[in-house]
């Protein structure tokens, strides 16, 4: 954790109950160990979609369906939902979640590699002036070629775990030889973000490190 534990323990003591349904299946994840996103970044989530009220949202990494069912509590009547996953049994696990939770008509699961399905949907020219990014953390800058094409100027790209649990901090020595790629890929992510004149972008220590970019 980035931010003092106390500190996000309070934080959190004033917020308001989620819906019933979305306890539920955050509690089954946890439980299962599946990684959805923190309290946090949850309610930076529903903040931003009830203050911009996009028309539509993409995600990446839609795990069991958690982020994407809870986005969808706080959009807009009219927005859709778009999102990826490619491993086979929480797709299953998401489809199941929306089911339940009543929402599968307001997101589409797109099964498979992001990075196919990025490309894919930016070749037939679709548009998302709010997108998610939460995959695998150190194919973010891959995906960014995609992602531009399809958010329109005004539009919004948040993504989560950036900084890496502090780690983000650390010189390459400092971290493990299995997340050095990661941890390089993640830099190079950040400092794109952060300095591409189509982007204004900050970055949050809340959660595990969130930007919000928005295109100029
Ligand atoms: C952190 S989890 C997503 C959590 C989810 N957004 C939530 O908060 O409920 C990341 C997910 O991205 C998926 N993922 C990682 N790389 C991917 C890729 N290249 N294509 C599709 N899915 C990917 C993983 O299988 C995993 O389920």
């Amino acid at each position: 954790m980035i931010v003092d534990e106390r500190i996000a323990a309070y934080i959190f003591s004033l917020e308001r109950e989620m819906p019933e349904k979305l306890n539920a299946i955050e509690k089954q994840a946890l439980a299962d160990y599946v990684p959805i996103i923190k309290k946090p970044t949850q309610s930076l989530l529903r903040f931003m979609l009830r203050s911009l009220k996009p028309d539509s949202i993409l995600e990446v990494g839609a795990a069991v369906g958690f982020s994407s069912i809870l986005m969808s509590e706080y959009m807009p009547e009219n927005c859709h939902i778009t999102t990826i996953e490619k491993m086979p049994e929480r797709i299953v696990k998401a489809r199941d979640n929306m089911v339940y939770a009543g929402k599968e008509e307001r997101i589409t699961l797109l099964e498979g590699d992001a990075a196919d399905i990025l490309k894919q949907l930016s070749d037939e020219g679709k548009s998302f002036d709010f997108m998610f990014m939460d995959a695998a953390k150190g194919q973010y800058i891959n995906f960014l070629p995609d992602i531009m094409k399809m958010l329109p100027v005004g539009g919004i790209l948040i993504s989560d775990n950036v900084l890496q649990d502090g780690d983000i901090v650390q010189s390459r020595y400092g971290v493990t030889r299995r997340n050095r790629t990661i941890h390089s890929r993640m830099r190079e992510y950040l400092y794109e973000l952060t300095h591409m004149k189509e982007f204004d972008t900050i970055v949050l220590p809340i959660g595990d490190g969130v930007t919000l970019s928005t295109r100029i």
